[in-house]
């Protein structure tokens, strides 16, 4: 019987079957999506997770791959069917070696984000993808979601920093793949399929990661703009002034900030206005501060900005990133809302913002526009509360239809888990869509790897 032989082979204690303690596992961040597993299963080691996937393929069972469970499509939960294993990576969470001259970390998946963040800068070194789920995120997880976060417009998505995988496949084959070398071009750089894929084409087990020099200085920055256009404007001028330097650019709308006064008490140091960037630079050479500052006066003298404060402490620093980080749960905390996590040419962007407002405001009334995210990547988290008995199809529908006419993406960092799964098929082409199956299919012909999620195979 499979939870015996499971039971068997990780030990009693890494076989949940009780209903309570399961649930965490059954239900997606958001509470929007609740599902029953059969059991949630917690190996320690890469051979435990070959063996669970070894028993469960000999069962035909499907998998639902774990991590920090923070996921926005709902990607990392079991269905309601009470079938499926839910595996997490959670006690696989070693970091196995560090190298600041060879700047790589070698982690194991079910280390947090931010513990991996905190031992690269212990030695003096940076793990750069950072995002507001940090403290709960794993590096199984930010893997196969490749996840984006604040810091993209200079260090990239997470797959920018990936240097190595090992993997168990559906059958239990574990492919170490977990080289620290910056260039390797020896057949299929096969790793790339796992980064992204959403637990559908294996389980991440381990990576080698990118880490980069830790910057002696950061400066950040909270500037009111009047507009969208305005804000590309400052963006275009900070980066003429201040070059590669630029972490962060990160465009929040008044009522963003509104929702996180109402929520949390926590107040912008300037005047509200329509909109607020977020501006972060960070550098190991002299100068940075007044670089800034001269930037910030260009700007405000230019009329690229209407106001704007410099950090002067860390702990002010803090407090401005706070304003942006705790948007996500103030959004929760306010109701139910149709989140839209999407991309567009950079410069579309304004376009696309008045678009998507104009087609709220005349097909979707009473709907409130929380409007926030990582302007500097063209990457906008439209999000929009939703009043008694709106359709969040319809919302999705309104919003992607213009996404697409920018030749835009309707995920740009979460993912489509099972939230978007309809919507990718509709706005893929259908050679994409072929090309993907057949990938998905070769990896996982009998689809026990999460399925229903991303495409359907
Ligand atoms: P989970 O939610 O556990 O899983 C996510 C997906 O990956 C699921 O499909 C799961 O099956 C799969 N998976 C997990 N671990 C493995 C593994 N070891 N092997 C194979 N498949 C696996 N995301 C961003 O990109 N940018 C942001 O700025 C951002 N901000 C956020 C802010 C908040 C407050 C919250 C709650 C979330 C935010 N997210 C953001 C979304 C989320 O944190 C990321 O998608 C993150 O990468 C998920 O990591 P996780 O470990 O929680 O993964
Ligand atoms: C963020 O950038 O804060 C996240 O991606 C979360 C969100 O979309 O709410
Ligand atoms: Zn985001």
């Amino acid at each position: 019987m499979l939870l015996d032989d499971l039971r068997t082979a990780l030990g009693e204690t890494a076989v949940v079957t009780n209903p309570d303690d399961r649930q965490p596992y059954e239900r997606d961040w958001r509470h929007t999506v609740k599902g029953r597993a059969l059991c949630v299963v917690k190996p320690r080691t890469t051979a435990e997770v070959a063996t669970v996937m070894r028993l469960a393929a000999r069962d035909n069972v499907s998998v639902v791959p774990q991590g920090g469970n923070t996921g926005m499509a709902a990607g990392a939960v079991p269905d309601g069917s009470g079938t499926q294993i839910v595996l997490s990576l959670s006690r696989m969470n070693a970091i196995r070696h560090i190298d600041p001259v060879g700047m790589t970390i070698e982690v194991e998946a079910g280390c947090i984000l931010k513990t991996a963040q905190d031992a690269a800068e212990a030695q003096g070194r940076m793990l750069p993808v950072s995002l507001a789920a940090e403290g709960s995120a794993q590096i199984g997880g930010i893997v196969s979601t490749n996840a984006g976060g604040i810091n993209v417009l200079r260090y990239g998505m997470t797959r920018q920093l990936v240097l190595g995988l090992e993997v168990v496949l559906a059958d239990g084959t574990v492919v170490d793949g977990l080289r620290h070398l910056r260039k390797d071009n020896a057949g299929y750089d096969w790793k790339h399929l796992f980064v992204g894929s959403e637990g559908t084409l294996g389980i991440v087990t381990a990576a080698v990661l990118r880490i980069m020099p830790r910057p002696k200085s950061v400066v950040t920055a909270l500037l009111s703009v009047g507009s969208a256009e305005q804000a590309l404007l400052l963006l275009k001028s900070m980066q003429d002034e201040l070059g590669d330097v630029i972490n962060a650019f990160e465009l929040i709308s008044g009522f963003s900030l509104e929702l996180v006064d109402k929520h949390f008490g926590l107040k912008a140091p300037i005047d509200a206005g329509d909109w607020f960037v977020l501006l972060e630079a960070s550098s190991s050479l002299p100068g940075l501060r007044d670089a800034v500052e001269g930037a910030l006066m260009t700007a405000l003298e230019g009329g690229t900005a209407i106001d704007g404060v410099i950090a002067e402490s860390q702990a002010q620093a803090q407090q401005i990133w706070a304003l942006r980080e705790r948007i996500t749960e103030a959004e929760l905390k306010e109701g139910r809302s149709a989140k839209h996590d999407v991309s567009v040419p950079i410069p579309a962007l304004p376009a696309f913002l008045a678009e998507a407002r104009e087609a709220l405001e005349t097909k979707a009334p009473g709907t409130r526009l929380n409007a926030f995210g990582h302007a500097g990547d063209g990457n906008v988290h439209f999000n929009v509360l939703l009043p008694e008995g709106q359709d969040v199809g319809e919302v999705n529908r309104l919003v992607h239809d213009i996404v697409a006419a920018h030749r835009g993406s309707i995920s740009a960092e979460h993912g489509i888990g099972s939230y978007r799964v309809a919507e990718l098929v509709r706005y893929r082409s259908a050679e994409e869509l072929e090309l993907s199956r057949l990938i998905r299919r070769s990896l996982d012909p009998r689809g026990l790897l999460n399925p229903g999620k991303v495409i359907l195979p």
